[in-house]
């Protein structure tokens, strides 16, 4: 069993032993301080289970959209339906907030999160060439846009 609670700067020391056990190129801590503390369009979320954080996911709500900065579960987690909850969980405050729609960019070698995104509805819209420094890999650009983006005029 597992809980999804809203990240608040206590929570920083568990979503750090995520970051660090998950990405090649890790945020550090004072990237999540800033999160936490400064960044107003800042919505971020960890799932707790066994007594400890074993995920999170993040989102920036920039004017009308929600831009995901990361997501991310612990290995021995994995396949549990978490990443499933953090992203429905993203979902329902983009609709709340009344946003058009979230984007996100993932490697485009990381299949397990393509098919995570393409299971909520995500599709692919574009590439960003040689986005990741460390692999020089493209990025995928995927939008998953929400019934609010009709009411939008051209
Ligand atoms: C991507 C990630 C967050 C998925 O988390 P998770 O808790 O394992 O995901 P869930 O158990 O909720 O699975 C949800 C869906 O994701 C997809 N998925 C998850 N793991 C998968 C895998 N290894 N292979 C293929 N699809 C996978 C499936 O569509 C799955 O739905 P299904 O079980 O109904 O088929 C996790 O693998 C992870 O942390 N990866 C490393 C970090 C990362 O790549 N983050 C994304 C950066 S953009």
């Amino acid at each position: 069993m597992f809980e999804i609670i809203p990240m608040t700067v206590e929570h920083i020391d568990g979503v750090l032993a995520v970051e660090e056990a998950t990405f090649s190129i890790p945020w550090t801590r004072k990237d999540f301080e800033r999160e936490m503390t400064e960044n107003n369009l800042a919505i971020y979320y960890v799932a707790v289970a066994d007594g400890k954080i074993v995920g999170y996911a993040g989102m920036w709500h920039v004017i009308t959209e929600g831009h995901i900065t990361n997501v991310a579960v612990l290995e021995d987690y994995r396949k549990q339906g978490i990443g499933d909850a953090l992203m429905a969980q993203l979902e329902q405050v983009a609709m709340e907030k009344e946003m058009i729609g979230i984007t996100l960019e993932v490697r485009i070698s990381n299949a397990p999160a393509q098919h995570l995104y393409h299971k909520h509805g995500y599709r692919a819209e574009g590439l960003r060439k040689n986005y990741y420094p460390d692999t020089h890999e493209d990025a995928v650009i995927m939008w998953k846009y929400t019934p609010f983006y009709e009411g939008q005029e051209d």
